[in-house]
């Protein structure tokens, strides 16, 4: 089992680029399945969630192809509508292939994702979705079964603006005879990524973004060539270095409107943001302080980046409160800070943090994505030595996380069970 040692109070300086977005890489490399010809997607993260996606598509009959950041995609003599548990289970965001397969089959059979340490994750939303489109859904041994019923585009309304729900009925709806107005939609710039691929295959989709999404179904959608959106939780997260290493970091490859909430909060708490249009520079040099944090759908906070700042917040001084309002469990990074000294309190889904200056490096797990990232930036700042485990989690979401790191000159180094490398 790899770790990562980390030695920390180097304060980091240089310039960090940032790799594609995967949580648009997914539902587009979902989308593929709907292309009657190949699609080129370019700027694709080497990501372990990114290899899952690509093993997903190979047992449905696709063929997938990488070369460097580029991943050439045959859907053409796909063939399958069935995703079996063993498959479904490795990664929730294979369940963003079910519009995909409807669109293309008007039939599908995929296996309940596995929930995660977060949360439950639930599927109600997206399959209330492709019932309003006229699908007939059952499920039946943990498996969701659809089969087109009276198909024809509907007006439906979220309860909640799932990200994932959007996306999969964004999907289904496209080749689904009929104008759909999907309305409570999520506004997630992946979405608006998303949009834009289909719609440069031949869909007619407007309005991703905003909370009311309209898509007239076509007959068939064409392969393309497509960049992928920047990571913007990567991006986030090495602001987040910059700052509790009182550090001095360029980014580059960034859209900063993707996660002006965060850069409020960051500003708020006394970090310098400054940007040319192509790059940012966030500098930690000034004296932080507490604020408060509370996680929403989008243009709100990001609950991908709520362990990251909670790990900030413990190490500046004043009580800073964090409310986690999208996942029912995602505080368990707070255990692990807490071996290196943070001073937090949890009361249901409130987190309450005493920040100190100074955290104590430690042995700790990471027990989910974000809170692997959280646990790297506490070991950035902490004294001494902190050792990281369970590194399947962070290489789910992070290209070369240590390697971006240390050129940025922090004393990190990933160790295999026989050694560094
Ligand atoms: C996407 O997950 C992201 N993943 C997550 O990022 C992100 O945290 C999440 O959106 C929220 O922003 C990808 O895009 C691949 P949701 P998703 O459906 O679509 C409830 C990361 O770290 N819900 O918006 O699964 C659900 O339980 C990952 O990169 C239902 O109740 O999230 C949760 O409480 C983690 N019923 C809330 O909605 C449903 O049918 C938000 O979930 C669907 C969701």
């Amino acid at each position: 089992m790899d770790n990562y040692l980390i030695r920390g109070g180097k304060a980091l300086k240089g310039q960090v680029h940032i790799s594609g977005s995967k949580n648009a890489s997914l539902p587009i490399m979902a989308a593929t399945l709907m292309a009657a010809d190949e699609v080129v997607l370019c700027g694709v993260p080497d990501l372990e969630d990114i290899n899952v996606m690509s093993d997903v598509l190979r047992l449905l009959g696709a063929k997938v192809e990488r070369e460097n950041d580029v991943l050439i995609i045959d859907t053409r003599n796909a063939n399958s509508i069935e995703l079996p548990e063993y498959m479904s289970r490795k990664m929730r965001a294979s369940n963003l292939v079910m519009g995909a397969l409807l669109a293309r089959y008007k039939r599908a059979a995929v296996a309940y994702p596995g929930g995660c340490a977060i949360g439950s994750r639930p599927m109600d939303l997206h399959l209330k979705g492709f019932r309003a489109l006229g699908y007939n859904i059952t499920e039946e041994c943990g498996v969701m079964y659809g089969e087109a019923e009276k198909l024809g585009g509907q007006e439906t309304l979220l309860d909640f603006p799932s990200v994932g729900a959007t996306e999969n009925i964004m999907m289904a709806a496209a080749l689904t005879p009929g104008i759909t107005t999907l309305r409570n939609a999520a506004r997630e710039p992946e979405i608006i990524d998303l949009q834009n691929f289909l719609n440069r295959m031949g869909a007619r989709i407007r309005g991703a973004g905003l909370d009311t999404i309209r898509i007239e179904g076509v007959s068939k959608l064409h392969g393309v060539e497509h960049t992928v959106i920047p990571d913007r939780i990567e991006a986030g997260t090495f602001m987040v270095a910059a700052a509790i290493t009182h550090g001095d970091v360029m980014i580059d490859n960034i859209v900063l409107e993707h996660i002006q909430s965060l850069v409020a909060k960051l500003r708020e708490i006394g970090v310098d943001i400054s940007t040319n249009g192509s790059w940012v520079r966030v500098s930690g040099h000034q004296a932080l302080h507490s604020a408060d944090i509370k996680t929403m759908p989008y243009p709100g906070f990001p609950t991908d980046m709520q362990p990251q700042m909670m790990a900030l917040m413990s190490t500046v001084p004043g009580t800073s409160i964090v409310v986690e309002t999208i996942f029912e469990n995602r505080f368990m990074h707070v255990h692990e800070l807490r071996r290196m000294g943070a001073e937090i309190k949890i009361e249901g889904r409130v987190a309450i943090i005493k920040g100190r200056e100074k955290l104590e490096g430690a042995a700790v797990e990471a027990s989910d994505l974000r809170a692997g990232a959280a646990l790297v930036l506490a070991g950035l700042r902490a004294r001494g030595e902190t050792r990281v485990g369970t590194l399947e989690h962070i290489d789910r979401g992070y290209d070369k996380l240590h390697c971006k790191l240390q050129k940025l000159g922090a004393d990190i180094e990933r160790r295999t069970a026989a050694g560094s490398r």
